[in-house]
């Protein structure tokens, strides 16, 4: 199968990869030529566990051509970026730009689909049929086929979660592009088969479904970080035990309920905002998804009143160790990250800050020093920031804290640390959701 991908971000350059390494003929075509030059000799854009591997071996094509590139396919995916607009409405432009390009290069002499993976807001599909149909003279369902099929892979975890998706959504309208799209994933998928994956539905489902999905999740995050709040001001309760018990309930499940500073990234920040705008414009008032968003806003504050309540006046005097600037452990994106806007508060407050992170070295945009280790960070510092839970901070024990800081006070905001032992060694250890005695 000839496989054309257009946009080659986190989606796109994954999924490539690994359908080369099942045996598909895969062109990329990026707006980015350094990123095409980068893919060509086979160095990794970004970072993610796993994928280099994959990215050592590769035969696939890059390419700016993208007429030919489109011309020879047999399946077009489209997996370009769908940023957010000041207002938070979901800015679709690439992927209209994508949609017009490939209508001026679709094949008359061939039944060609075309695959939208990019989050879109429900209704874009039937846009970007329009375009298809007006840009190629041709006709969908007749000389075209067109599916919706989001994405649903987790950066840090990209490989495995494409090669063994928990569900696999075709939004399609007639049957032919259906099952032109299940050929495309049997070919690749490991787990393809498997009873309870495959969710076959129209475009304006498959749209919904992404959007309700990571609503859903950023709606766990800010509802377990409320209680998390509460918590707080009940000594000897900790918002810790209590997930972990709740989460053993099949009905509620164990996962997205690590209570902390909130969620970031290019997804759920940006997919709540869309859906307030989508809410919104359909005159629906979308209380629960505001108060998500107002919630996870407020999370990142948490360090800040901390430090505030501690230090009052003299906080401005303070140097402050931040251990983490990804948004999440295992990738190096900063975009939307609560490590970012921590530091950038607490510059406009002058402290000085020391910042260190394994991947992340440098973040346009933040004055601070970037450490070459943790020991560096914490040294001679009044207070400690766990902004994200990567590995190499949990092994940092209390006598580390206490040798090196000036103060080992520590600020945990993603709940890595046992409290009882880190106040037993000596350690003013403050926690999201546990209630200091
Ligand atoms: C998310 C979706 O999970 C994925 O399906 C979609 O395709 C893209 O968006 P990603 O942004 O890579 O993936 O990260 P994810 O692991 O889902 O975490 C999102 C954010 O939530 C991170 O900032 C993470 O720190 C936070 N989070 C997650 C919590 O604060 N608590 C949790 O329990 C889980």
């Amino acid at each position: 199968m000839k496989v054309a991908v257009i946009g080659l971000g986190y989606v796109g350059l994954t999924t490539a990869l690994l359908m080369d390494k099942a045996g598909y003929e895969v062109t990329g075509c990026d707006i980015s030529q350094e990123r095409l030059d980068s893919i060509w000799m086979h160095k990794m854009p970004f970072h993610e566990p796993g994928l280099d591997e994959y990215m050592q071996d590769h035969d696939m094509f890059v390419s700016n051509d993208i007429e030919m590139t489109i011309k020879n396919a047999d399946v077009i995916l489209v997996t370009v970026g769908t940023p957010s607009n000041n207002d938070g409405s979901i800015n679709l432009q690439y992927v209209f730009d994508a949609m017009k390009e490939i209508g001026r290069h679709l094949d008359s002499q061939k039944v060609q689909l075309v695959m939208l993976k990019s989050t879109c807001v429900p209704r874009t599909s039937e846009a970007c049929i329009i375009l298809l149909e007006q840009y190629s003279g041709l006709n969908h369902g007749h000389h075209f086929g067109f599916v919706m099929s989001p994405e649903f892979l987790r950066e840090g975890s990209a490989v495995e979660d494409t090669l063994h998706p928990d569900k696999v959504v075709i939004g399609f309208k007639y049957d032919f592009e259906g099952e032109l799209a299940m050929d495309f994933y049997a070919g690749f998928l490991s787990n393809w088969g498997l009873p309870d994956i495959l969710a076959m539905t129209n475009y304006i489902n498959a749209e919904f479904i992404k959007y309700t999905n990571n609503a859903f999740l950023a709606t766990k995050i800010s509802f377990i970080n409320e209680i998390a709040t509460i918590c707080e001001q009940n000594p000897g309760a900790d918002v810790t035990t209590i997930a972990r018990a709740i989460g053993m309930d099949k009905r509620i499940g164990p996962h997205f309920l690590n209570a902390g500073l909130g969620y970031g990234g290019s997804c759920f920040p940006k997919d709540v905002s869309a859906l307030i705008n989508v809410a919104e414009n359909a005159e629906v008032e979308p209380a629960i998804l505001k108060e998500v968003h107002a919630t996870n806003i407020s999370q990142r504050h948490w360090p800040i009143e901390k430090i505030r309540e501690r230090f009052g006046e003299g906080m401005h005097d303070i140097k402050v160790a931040v251990l983490g600037m990804a948004f999440k452990p295992n990738t190096d994106d900063v975009r939307d990250s609560p490590a970012y806007d921590i530091v950038d508060i607490l510059e406009q407050y002058d402290v000085i800050v020391n910042i260190y992170d394994p991947i992340v070295k440098h973040c346009e945009g933040l004055d601070s020093k970037f450490c070459e280790s943790v020991d560096e960070a914490l040294t001679g510092a009044d207070c400690v920031i766990i902004a994200t839970e990567w590995d190499e901070f949990k092994t940092i024990t209390p006598e580390t804290f206490i040798k090196l800081m000036k103060r080992p006070i520590v600020l945990d905001g993603r709940r890595i640390y046992n409290p009882m032992k880190m106040i037993k060694a000596g350690i003013e250890y403050y926690g999201i959701g546990f209630g200091r005695y």
